[in-house]
């Protein structure tokens, strides 16, 4: 049977059904306002301002450019859910893909979107979506009055030559409205903060080209994530797709001694050195992705979080590489996986490398030695292996007071006397969990607490809270998730 002689129901959407749907792409803060700086880039702005404003109901968020702007014509089909598609044709420096997010990401923050623009000597134009009147209405209907709060941005684009602005505003999204009237200063303050080190982060090939990016009056500094000026640059791969270029430049960064303090804290990014490592995708040279492995199977390691590499690639090959709505997520494509994955063996040996030997050799020379928990000891050819009375977690346990000290003491003494060393050794090694630690953010956790009581006991003792954190961090098994407490305790 021929479909198209027979069709069947034509059903549209139901406005107000998809349009609460379209608010739901996964947007964050920092990547829906990511998201409208992408518009006013392509739109050939250099001057780029973000507002946030918590103030009740009169909170808002908004993205003015002096880009190009919009003739009516373009403004109304802009406002379209859904214009531009993903099978359209972009020009090469075209941020966008699937002509949806200045809605999509101005949606996810709050429920009315006002857009004011103005192309060169034309009129200042206004349109709105308003989900409130979409679900009333249950139409598509936009709206061309601002509203209050964007009243002022009118009289602010009709001052410019050209250029663009977007106004969200009714946040109901917004989680720093939502806590108690006295703690919303400091929930804004932290919102702020990250909007301010994402921006930085994303869009910092464009701030050393010029471009200036605004968070109220900020002007905001690009963030680097590469160190070009300190860290050792690999040679430089090229692979094809699709018959263009992807430009691959890898970095090994400087250890933490050749850094200043205030250096290291600045390179470790927004979410920390760990986190940070591997592949920096960039799409036009906006950053989508700052640090993964891809999906090359390969694991996050402190050891290789000196390993930083950057890959360019253009708008044409998106859907190859599974680019999503609020860029923030790509795949490698199957084609060049096995490339990718010996770039980043390659990469993160040299990386392992610089973090072991450097630091060995810059290590303080009063740094105490690593306490492990389980030591050694051999008495006339007979080898015992005994829990260490002197790492810090079983001095905190069997000295911090605890009522059953005496008992825990026992009980020690009873695991290393049945350690099922016979049965161990029968087991092939590669079976046996808990012979190397993962040192991911995730393992990481489970110690944070054990490490805050043993600090506690070391203080309570006697010692400096920063002597006792070394101490501490010295030990097995903290020693292996150093970075990743560190970052986990500063955030506590
Ligand atoms: N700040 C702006 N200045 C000029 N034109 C803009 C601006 N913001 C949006 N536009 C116009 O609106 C259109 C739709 O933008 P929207 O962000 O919804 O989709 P897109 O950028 O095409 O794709 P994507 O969904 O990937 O972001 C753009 O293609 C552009 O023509
Ligand atoms: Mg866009």
């Amino acid at each position: 049977m021929n479909a198209s002689l027979h069709p069947g129901e034509d059903i549209a959407p139901i406005p107000g059904d998809l349009v609460e749907s379209l608010r739901d792409f996964g947007y964050t803060l920092p990547s829906a306002l990511a998201d409208l700086v992408d518009n006013s880039l392509t739109a050939k702005a250099t001057e780029i301002e973000a507002y946030l404003e918590a103030d009740g109901p009169d909170s808002y968020v908004a993205v003015v450019d002096n880009g190009r702007g919009m003739d009516q014509k373009t403004l109304v089909e802009a406002m379209r859910m859904g214009t531009k598609g993903p099978l359209a044709a972009r020009s090469d420096n075209d941020l966008g893909r699937f002509g949806l997010g200045m809605k999509t990401a101005s949606l996810s923050q709050g429920t009315r979107l006002t857009v004011i623009t103005k192309a060169s000597d034309r009129p200042t134009l206004v349109r709105r979506w308003d989900v409130g009147h979409i679900r009333k209405s249950a139409k598509w209907e936009l709206l061309t009055d601002p509203t209050a709060i964007a009243a002022p941005f009118v009289d602010k684009i009709d001052g410019m030559c050209s250029g663009t602005a977007v106004i969200v505003e009714d946040l109901d999204r917004a989680t720093y409205l939502k806590v108690a009237a006295s703690e919303v200063k400091q929930h804004f303050g932290r919102s702020l903060d990250s909007v301010r080190r994402h921006l930085a982060m994303v869009f910092h090939r464009f701030i050393e080209d010029g471009v200036t990016i605004c968070l109220g009056s900020t002007a905001l500094p690009a963030w680097d994530p590469f160190l070009k000026k300190q860290s050792t640059k690999l040679a430089t791969e090229h692979f094809a797709l699709l018959g263009k270029t992807i430009d691959i430049v890898p970095y090994v960064l400087p250890h933490h001694s050749h850094l200043t303090d205030e250096q290291h804290d600045d390179a470790a990014g927004p979410n920390g050195w760990n986190a940070h490592q591997g592949f920096y995708l960039y799409r036009c040279r906006r950053l989508i992705l700052p640090g993964s492995w891809l999906n090359l199977h390969l694991r996050k390691e402190e050891h290789f979080k000196l390993a930083r590499i950057q890959v360019d690639l253009p708008n044409s090959m998106d859907a190859e590489w599974h680019l999503n709505v609020t860029k923030s997520q790509v795949a490698a494509p199957a084609a060049l996986r096995d490339d990718f994955a010996r770039v980043a063996r390659n990469v993160r040996s040299q990386a392992a490398a610089v973090y072991r030997i450097r630091g060995e050799r810059h290590a303080p020379s009063n740094a105490p030695p690593h306490r492990f928990v389980w030591k050694r000891e051999e008495s006339r050819g007979a080898v015992r292996y005994r829990i260490d009375r002197t790492h810090p977690v079983v001095q905190a346990l069997l000295h911090g007071g605890c009522e059953h000290a005496g008992l825990l003491g026992e009980m020690l003494e009873l695991i290393e006397r049945t350690v099922p060393i016979a049965t161990m050794l029968q087991d092939p090694v590669k079976s046996l969990e808990g012979a190397a630690l993962e040192s991911d953010e995730k393992a990481a956790e489970q110690f944070v607490d054990m490490m805050l009581h043993a600090e506690r006991f070391l203080i309570s003792a006697g010692k400096t809270p920063a002597d006792a954190r070394q101490i501490v961090m010295n030990a097995e098994p903290f020693v292996h998730f150093r970075e990743v407490l560190s970052d986990m305790l500063n955030k506590i």
